[in-house]
C-alpha cells in the first residue's frame, strides 16, 4: 500500500438506493462499545436513537439496559448515575482521543486528481473508508516524543498517531457469530460511526426518491398539458 493510501471499501449504505444494514451497525456498536469507548465520547448521540428505525434498532428494553451501562454526570444530583434514554454518550477521557460522533463526515477519504475533486464525485467522500483504512494501516513501528508515544500509521495525516493500534483481529466475539476479522471489525465500526453522523441517512434518500418520482411525472404532465393547450394554434 502507497503512503497515506485510503482503499475503497464497499458500504450497503453507498449509492442512490443504499440502506444501513442494521445486523452491522449492530456490530460496530459492539466494537466502539467495547473498545473504543475506553478512550473515545460520542457526545452527539443520544441512547434513544439506538432504538430508533433506520439504525442499530435495538429493542427498547435492549437500548434502556445498554444506556444504564454508562454512567453520566448529572448536575441535579451532583452525582454520576446510570444514564437514561434520554441521556448521550459521555465524552471521551483519554487525553486527545477526539470524539467520534462526527468523525465519518469530517474526514476525507478520496481527492484529487490534483484538487479537481472528481474522486470524490465517483466514490464519494470518503469517511467510512477514511477510518477503516486508518484502523486497518498500523504497523509496529513506535517512537516516543517527550515521553509520549507515537504509533507509525501511513493513512493517519503525519503518520504517526497518538492512538495505539486497536484491530488485530478477534478482538470482539461478535454477537451475531459473524468472524471477527481485523477487516470486519473496522469496517463495522465505520459503518456504526457512519450511522451516529448521518442518522437520517435512509429517510434522507428516501425523500429524495420521492420527490424525483413526483417531479417526474409532474413533468410527464406539463408537457401533456402544454401540447393541449397549443394544440389549436398549430
Ligand atoms: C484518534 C477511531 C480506539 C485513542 C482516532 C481517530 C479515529 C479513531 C477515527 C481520528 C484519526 C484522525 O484524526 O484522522 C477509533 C476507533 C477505535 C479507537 C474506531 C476502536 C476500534 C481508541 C482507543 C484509544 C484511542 C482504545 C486509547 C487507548 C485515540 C487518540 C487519538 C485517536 C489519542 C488521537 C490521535 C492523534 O491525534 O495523534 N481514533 N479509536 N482510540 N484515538 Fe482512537
Amino acid at each position: 500500500e502507497s503512503e497515506g493510501h485510503v482503499t475503497d471499501y464497499k458500504f450497503p449504505f453507498e449509492g442512490v438506493f443504499g440502506k444501513y444494514d442494521q445486523a452491522q451497525l449492530q456490530r460496530g456498536l459492539q466494537v466502539y462499545t467495547e473498545i473504543c469507548a475506553a478512550c473515545h465520547g460520542l457526545i452527539y448521540v443520544p441512547f434513544r436513537a439506538l432504538s430508533e428505525p433506520g439504525g442499530p434498532s435495538l429493542s427498547d428494553d435492549a437500548m434502556r439496559e445498554y444506556a444504564a451501562s454508562f454512567e453520566v454526570f448529572d448536575e441535579e444530583i451532583d452525582d454520576f448515575r446510570p444514564a437514561k434514554p434520554t441521556d448521550h454518550y459521555p465524552a471521551g477521557t483519554y487525553p486527545g482521543a477526539p470524539d467520534l460522533s462526527l468523525m465519518a463526515k469530517s474526514r476525507a477519504g478520496f481527492h484529487g486528481p490534483a484538487g479537481t475533486g472528481l474522486n470524490q464525485l465517483f466514490k464519494g467522500i470518503g469517511g467510512p473508508e477514511y477510518i477503516t483504512s486508518y484502523l486497518l494501516a498500523f504497523t509496529d513501528e513506535t517512537k516516543d516524543e517527550a515521553g509520549t508515544i507515537y504509533y507509525r500509521n501511513p493513512v493517519f495525516s503525519t503518520g504517526w498517531s497518538a492512538m495505539p493500534p486497536q484491530l488485530y483481529g478477534d478482538d470482539v466475539e461478535y454477537a451475531d457469530g459473524t468472524p471477527a476479522t481485523a477487516e470486519q471489525a473496522a469496517k463495522d465500526v465505520a459503518a456504526f460511526l457512519m450511522w451516529t453522523a448521518e442518522p437520517k441517512l435512509m429517510a434522507r434518500k428516501e425523500a429524495g426518491f420521492i420527490s424525483v418520482m413526483f417531479l417526474t411525472v409532474l413533468t410527464v404532465l406539463l408537457y401533456l398539458t402544454n401540447k393541449r393547450l397549443w394544440a389549436p394554434y398549430k
